[in-house]
C-alpha cells in the first residue's frame, strides 16, 4: 500500500529581482510505501527540501499532486510529524515539557501527558534527566527530544529534513540507531532526506535518488551495492 505519493510535481519559485522564474522540480514521481522508512538523498540544491516541503504542506505544488492516503495535501496537519535540523525546541520548557507541550492544546489529561512524553523520550533514546532544559542537553539529545515531540500527536507520516546535520559522525550513527529502533517500534511511514549517501544506505532498504537542476528522482536503489556505485 502507497502511503505518500508524488505524482507528476513541477515547482516553480517565482522570480526574484529580474531572474526568471526557477524550476526546482520538475515532473518528479515519488511513492513512499505505507510503514516505510525511504531515505531521499541527493547532492545540495537538488530540491530535497522542496520536496519535504510539499509533503508537509508547506506548499503548494505548482502543477501535479501530493497525495496521502490518497488524499490530495492541501496544508499542515496533525497527521504528519516533522523533525529538522535547526534546533526547534521551546527554550524554557524541559525535555519533558517540550514533549508535553502540544498534547496540552488538545486536552489529553495531564497524567496521560505525562506518560505517553516519558515513553517517548525512552523510545527516542533519551537517557537520563528528562527535566533536563534544552540549553543543558547535548546537540544529539536534543533531537532525540525533538524526535519525541513529533510523535506526540502519533502521526502516521514522519518528515525528517537533515535532523542529523551538523552533528558528529558517531552522534549521527547512534541518533541513526534510535531512529531506526523508533520505526520499528512505531511502523511509521518515514521520509528521511539528507545528502549523506553511508546515513541513507544505514537507514533505507530502498533508497531514492535525486538528481538536481531541476529536481527529480533519478533512481530507486534497493540493493546496497547499486547505492554505492551509483552514489
Ligand atoms: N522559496 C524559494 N524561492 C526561490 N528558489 C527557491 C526557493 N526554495 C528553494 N529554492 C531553490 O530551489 C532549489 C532547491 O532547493 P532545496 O532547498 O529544495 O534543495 P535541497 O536539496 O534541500 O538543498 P540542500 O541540500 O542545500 O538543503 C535551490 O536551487 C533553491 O535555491
Ligand atoms: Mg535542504
Amino acid at each position: 500500500m502507497i502511503k505518500i505519493s508524488i505524482r507528476n510535481v513541477t515547482q516553480t519559485f517565482p522570480a526574484r529581482g529580474g531572474a526568471e522564474p526557477y524550476t526546482a522540480l520538475s515532473g518528479l514521481d515519488l511513492d513512499v510505501r505505507e510503514g516505510e522508512l525511504l531515505p531521499l538523498v541527493g547532492p545540495s540544491g537538488c530540491g530535497k527540501s522542496t520536496v519535504f516541503a510539499l509533503i508537509a504542506g508547506l506548499v503548494r505544488p505548482s502543477s501535479g499532486e501530493v497525495l496521502i492516503d490518497g488524499v490530495p495535501v492541501t496544508g499542515p496537519a496533525l497527521d504528519r510529524g516533522v523533525v529538522v535540523q535547526q534546533y526547534t525546541l521551546l527554550p524554557w520548557r524541559s525535555a519533558q515539557a517540550n514533549v508535553e507541550f502540544g498534547l496540552e492544546a488538545r486536552a489529553v489529561p495531564r497524567r496521560e501527558r505525562a506518560r505517553r512524553a516519558r515513553d517517548l523520550l525512552e523510545l527516542a533514546g533519551l537517557t537520563g534527566d528528562t527535566e533536563r532544559y534544552p540549553s543543558e542537553l547535548s546537540a544529539g539529545a536534543r533531537q532525540r527530544v525533538a524526535l519525541a515531540r513529533s510523535l506526540a500527536f502519533d502521526p502516521g507520516v514522519l518528515l525528517m529534513d537533515e535532523p542529523f546535520a551538523g552533528l558528529d559522525a558517531r552522534t549521527r550513527e547512534s541518533l541513526a540507531e534510535d531512529l531506526l529502533r523508533v520505526w520499528r517500534h512505531t511502523g511509521k511511514t518515514v521520509l528521511f532526506v539528507t545528502h549523506d549517501l553511508d546515513e541513507a544506505t544505514r537507514l533505507g532498504g530502498r533508497v531514492a535518488v535525486m538528481t538536481g537542476a531541476p529536481g527529480r528522482i533519478k533512481e530507486i536503489v534497493s540493493d546496497r551495492e547499486a547505492v554505492a556505485t551509483h552514489g
